[in-house]
């Protein structure tokens, strides 16, 4: 089975979130099982510059390919090299002031279109593949594309937030080269625009979300961003696929970044983590203090502005926390705002750094998540792998990854006093060392990895082609 695999992030060249953690990872678990895939990304400089091997295979239409390998797995890419579109520095999707690449429809228009491309019989590649996966807007066009070309291939498209959509005004209709006719309720159309998005989940094949609660939370009014009718309406299409994680790249026994690696029979050098972290974030020395961890995207989603109303409660049990994250101006504001106010106990890091993540998820003794909605999320997982159980709103894939008082503390309603509640409860059972380490070693003992989650999709895959 030939897959194309379309992805607009991918770690470790090009990471804003998870979505990037998922395509470093699930194609190398589809292959170990044996599945030909390949992928497709945007020649930013990240990968041009990192990918083994890259040569050209082909001159398209518009730009060209590069084909390589991904540097630690292995795993074959094509790389759509066109300097104008992707040749900058940067984040992918904003510019330095934090504000959308003005051709961003151009852009990620014309790498949904390359995939469609390669799965058509104009293709000038002899690999053509049987199935084209695609992640999220940036390559929610493609669907779309095959819909109206000459393909045998069948497409799958996977939400990982169904709160980025890729709408854009409806003369992108004509300038990307789709039919007009298209633009209708039941095609590319959404509210007036043209929707990226809302193209994938009309044309695609099969659609997957990456939880089987966000797979039903997305098909109600309050959690489906306008989408609803449509997933509701194919619902019998849309499977809740939970994400697994990279089992060696986040692995306390074995991680580079740490001060002291541990696992479930060597917990005790845990603390050598903690005291590292405590210096290095210039917190107070204390190895009783409950240590709070969050590394996250500071987005509304993720329910930070929650943790804020929190702080005395938090810091009134004799807490410290500790936050990595970047994102809306105003959370990192505040948030700076509240290290100030409690130096020692607060350490607040604004920026985005690789191995920081790593030492918090390790370092600290509690990992916190109350995101007000969650597709999946990883860092929970992170979390439980790291003997730092997390604290988490029921929702999404929180909800069917965490277990409460087993692997983790859960809370239900997106507010303080919820939250404090919880954090509260975990804090209790940290000061009860029996207690935490059974959730500790509860968490550790799980099997987060992509092999079941991996089958599921070809099981899948196998299932639209037959
Ligand atoms: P989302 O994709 O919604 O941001 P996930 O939990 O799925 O949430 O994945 C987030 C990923 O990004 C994790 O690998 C996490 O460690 C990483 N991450 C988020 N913010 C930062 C940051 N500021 N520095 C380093 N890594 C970060
Ligand atoms: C999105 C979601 C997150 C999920 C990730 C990978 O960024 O916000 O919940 O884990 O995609 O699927």
């Amino acid at each position: 089975m030939r897959i194309l695999f379309v992805t607009s992030e991918i770690y470790p060249l090009v990471k804003t979130g998870g979505l990037a953690d998922v395509s470093g990872a699930l194609p190398a678990a589809l292959r170990s099982q044996g599945a030909d895939i390949r992928i497709l990304v945007p020649g930013y400089p990240g990968i041009l510059s990192r990918l083994n091997d890259a040569a050209e295979c082909a001159i398209l239409p518009e730009g060209r390919l590069l084909s390589g390998s991904m540097p630690d797995t292995g795993v074959p890419v094509f790389a759509l090299e066109h300097r104008d579109y992707y040749w900058r520095e940067g984040n992918p999707y904003l510019n330095g002031q934090g504000f959308d690449w003005p051709d961003n429809a151009a852009r990620f228009g014309l790498l949904s279109k390359t995939a469609a491309h390669l799965a058509s019989k104009h293709s000038p590649m002899e690999w053509k593949p049987d199935i084209v996966h695609c992640n999220d807007w940036q390559s929610g066009l493609a669907p779309a594309f095959m819909h109206f070309s000459e393909t045998q291939a069948k497409s799958l498209m996977t939400i990982h937030n169904i709160a980025f959509q890729g709408n854009f005004s409806p003369d992108w209709v004509a300038r990307l080269g789709l039919p007009e006719s298209s633009f209708t309720m039941h095609g590319v159309e959404f509210h007036g625009h043209l929707s990226f998005l809302k193209a994938g989940l009309h044309y695609s094949n099969a659609i997957t979300t990456v939880s089987p609660s966000y797979a039903r939370e997305i098909q109600t009014h309050e959690m489906g961003c306008g989408m609803e009718g449509l997933l509701s309406w194919r619902k019998n299409e849309v499977h809740g696929i939970l994400n697994g994680i990279d089992l060696a790249e986040w692995n306390p026994a074995n991680d580079r970044h740490l001060a002291a690696n541990y696992d479930a029979a060597r917990l005790d050098a845990k603390i050598e983590v903690k005291r590292a972290l405590q210096k290095r974030l210039g917190l107070e020395q204390n190895d009783h203090a409950p240590l709070l961890g969050v590394v996250s995207r500071l987005t509304y989603q993720k329910g930070l502005d929650l943790i804020d109303g929190c702080a005395s409660g938090i810091f009134g049990q004799g807490a410290q926390l500790a936050v990595l994250g970047s994102g809306d101006h105003e959370f990192e504001r505040e948030f700076l705002r509240l290290a100030e106010n409690h130096p020692g106990k607060c350490a607040v890091s604004i920026g985005y750094d690789e191995a920081l993540a790593h030492q918090i998820m390790a370092g600290a003794d509690i990992f916190l998540m109350p995101s007000r909605f969650e597709p999946c999320g990883l860092n929970q997982m992170y979390g439980m792998r790291y003997g730092t159980p997390p604290v988490v709103r029921k929702t999404g894939g929180l909800a069917d990854s965490v277990e409460d008082n087993e692997t983790g503390f859960v809370f239900e309603s997106a507010s303080v006093d919820a939250l404090l509640e919880a954090i509260g409860r975990a804090i209790s059972c940290y000061r009860d060392n029996t207690a935490f380490r059974r959730i500790q070693k509860n968490g550790m003992d799980r099997d987060f990895g992509w092999g079941s989650s991996a089958s599921a999709y070809l099981d899948l895959y196998e299932s639209l082609l037959t």
